[in-house]
């Protein structure tokens, strides 16, 4: 089975969040179970994907070159720590029909969607230049095979 190499499964990763929250903020007031169920398939899946980058993508990529990868991996690394400690347990202790809850969900919206544009715009495309295809292919095994064990732990 061909599978999917580094960048390509980190962006694959990043459009299912993207959908899950564009659902989750397109939700009214009432449906509190539906935005319940998003909330948290949006969590595992944020959880899964920082995880698999925190311990494979981002070291690979912080030691593959110079000072621009050290910033752009703290900067994603704090990100990262934000939504998991801030923004994701204050959704969750929000009441589903409330405006809050519409509200809140807008930041999370907004800081991941920052997130992964940053990714996406400026350490996907050094990475693409500093690794070669080989290289890609084997951190995207690495990711996936992480993944599948992540998945069932979390
Ligand atoms: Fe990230
Ligand atoms: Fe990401």
């Amino acid at each position: 089975m061909a599978s999917l190499n580094a960048i390509e499964l980190l962006r694959e990763d990043h459009e299912k969040v993207r959908q899950l929250l564009s659902e989750l903020s397109n939700t009214t007031n009432r449906a509190a179970k539906k935005r319940s169920e998003l909330l948290q398939k949006i969590k595992k899946e944020v959880e899964v994907h920082a995880q698999i980058e925190e311990e494979i993508f981002y070291p690979a990529f912080r030691k593959s070159s110079a000072e621009e990868s050290e910033k752009l991996y703290h900067e994603a690394k704090e990100e990262h720590r934000a939504v998991d400690r801030l923004v994701l347990p204050d959704l969750e202790e929000t009441e589903p029909t409330s405006e809050e809850f519409q509200g809140r969900v807008k930041v999370l919206k907004d800081m991941i969607e920052h997130h992964a544009e940053e990714e996406e715009q400026e350490m996907f495309v050094k990475a693409q230049e500093v690794f070669s295809e080989e290289e890609l292919e084997e951190l995207g095994q690495r990711m996936a095979e992480r993944k599948q064990e992540l998945r069932k732990s979390l």
